[in-house]
């Protein structure tokens, strides 16, 4: 039986993918490590947590003593590694916080492969989660390709910048069985309520606000969460060693566009007059240093692992905003609290 280790698979897209590998793969014994970070939560995982290959361990990657000795102890035949830090805005006001996490974290845990695997590298596997972010902005033409040079803008893609640079020098350099993807925005159920399409679902079903950011003219390429984890589960198997595999939806939108799409599908479900949600756009002051689009070329993935997403947007929107709906519990549980200290200080200056 192989032990894999997930990093962060109580966040987001950590949680769908270690769903997806428990459940399709009972002859894997699958190891969620994570913090617990506000980002994590177990809830996201109840359906699973019985299951007789999954295990919890609860922990820091930012420890390296910690990272090692459970390396040693567990002898891990894979890592999958998704645990940082992921929202923009909170690296922007805590930087340092995304240095540890991001970069050292994942240098921790490549010393500690190095460590258990330096005998044999012979069926192992390091794969490396990353972000479209590092490729920084793109005008109104054009697409980042895994040979687009980085330019990451934000100290949370320049943290991510660095953690891939660390994951190609140790197989560079120590011959480690790396492989990495850049992936687009994922949406999807049990993400946290701060990135735009909860926050914005969230505000709407509560009648509040919905902060614009600049003049909602910014674009993202937006990619079902369950898409992911399946091209996750490929390219981990399939993916050439030391190779970089980008993926996306292929699913450009403004934010503005999309805000009035959630208002039009919440107004109709909320049983609202048509026009009522969209009364709640609030234009305020832009993010610094805010990337203007992201557009990702998956054609790579496509061609040479036959990975294509399987659903469309307008499809994919509407049964995330039902889940949010159906799921008040889950999301009164992560507001409450931290949360809204949180939101007053992201935005009563704005
Ligand atoms: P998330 O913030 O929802 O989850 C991150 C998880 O990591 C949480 O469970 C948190 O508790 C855990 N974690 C944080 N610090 C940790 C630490 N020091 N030690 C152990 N665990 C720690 O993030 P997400 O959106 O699920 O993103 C997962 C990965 O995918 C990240 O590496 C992110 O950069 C990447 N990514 C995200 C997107 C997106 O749209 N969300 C797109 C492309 C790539
Ligand atoms: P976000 O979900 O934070 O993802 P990322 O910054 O990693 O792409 O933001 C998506 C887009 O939505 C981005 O252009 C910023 C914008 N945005 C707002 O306009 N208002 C908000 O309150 C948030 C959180 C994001």
């Amino acid at each position: 039986m192989k032990t894999i280790l997930i990093t962060g698979g109580a966040g987001f897209i950590g949680s769908h993918l270690v769903r997806l590998f428990v459940n399709k793969y009972p002859e894997y014994k699958i190891v969620n490590l994570d913090k617990l970070t506000y980002a994590g939560n177990l809830a996201n995982l109840t359906d699973i947590e019985g299951k007789a290959n999954y295990e919890f361990v609860k922990g820091d990657i930012v420890d390296a003593d910690f990272i090692l000795k459970l390396f040693i102890e567990r002898q891990f035949d894979a890592v999958i590694h998704l645990a940082a830090e992921s929202h923009v805005d909170r690296s922007i006001t805590n930087p340092t916080e995304f240095v540890f996490t991001n970069v050292i974290g994942t240098v921790n845990l490549l010393n500690a492969i190095r460590h258990i695997w330096k005998d044999n590298t012979e069926g192992k596997r390091f794969y490396h989660i990353s972000t479209d972010e590092v490729y920084g902005s793109l005008g109104s033409e054009g697409m980042f390709t895994e040979k687009t040079g980085y330019d990451p803008h934000s100290p949370y893609s320049a943290s991510k910048a660095s953690s891939d640079h660390f994951v190609r020098a140790y197989h560079d350099t120590f011959g480690l069985p790396v492989v990495v993807s850049n992936c687009s925005n994922n949406y999807g159920s049990f993400q946290f309520p701060e990135k735009l399409i909860p926050l914005f679902i969230n505000n709407i079903k509560n009648n509040k606000a919905l902060p614009v950011y600049g003049e909602g003219l910014n674009i993202r390429d937006w990619l079902w969460v369950e898409d992911h984890a399946r091209a996750i589960d490929v390219i981990f198997h399939q993916g050439k060693d030391g190779d970089t595999y980008n993926i996306g939806g292929h699913n450009e939108w403004t934010n503005i566009d999309l805000i009035k799409v959630m208002c039009r599908i919440m107004d109709s479900k909320l049983r609202r007059e048509p026009g009522t949600s969209e009364k709640l756009i609030t234009y305020v002051k832009d993010r610094a240093g805010h990337d203007l689009r992201y557009a990702i070329d998956s054609t790579k993935l496509q061609q040479e692992l036959n990975w294509v997403p399987s659903l469309q947007f307008e499809e994919g929107i509407e049964k995330t905003i039902d889940w949010y709906l159906a799921n008040t519990e889950w999301m009164e549980n992560v507001t409450s609290g931290d949360y809204q200290s949180y939101y007053q200080k992201q935005y009563q200056n704005r």
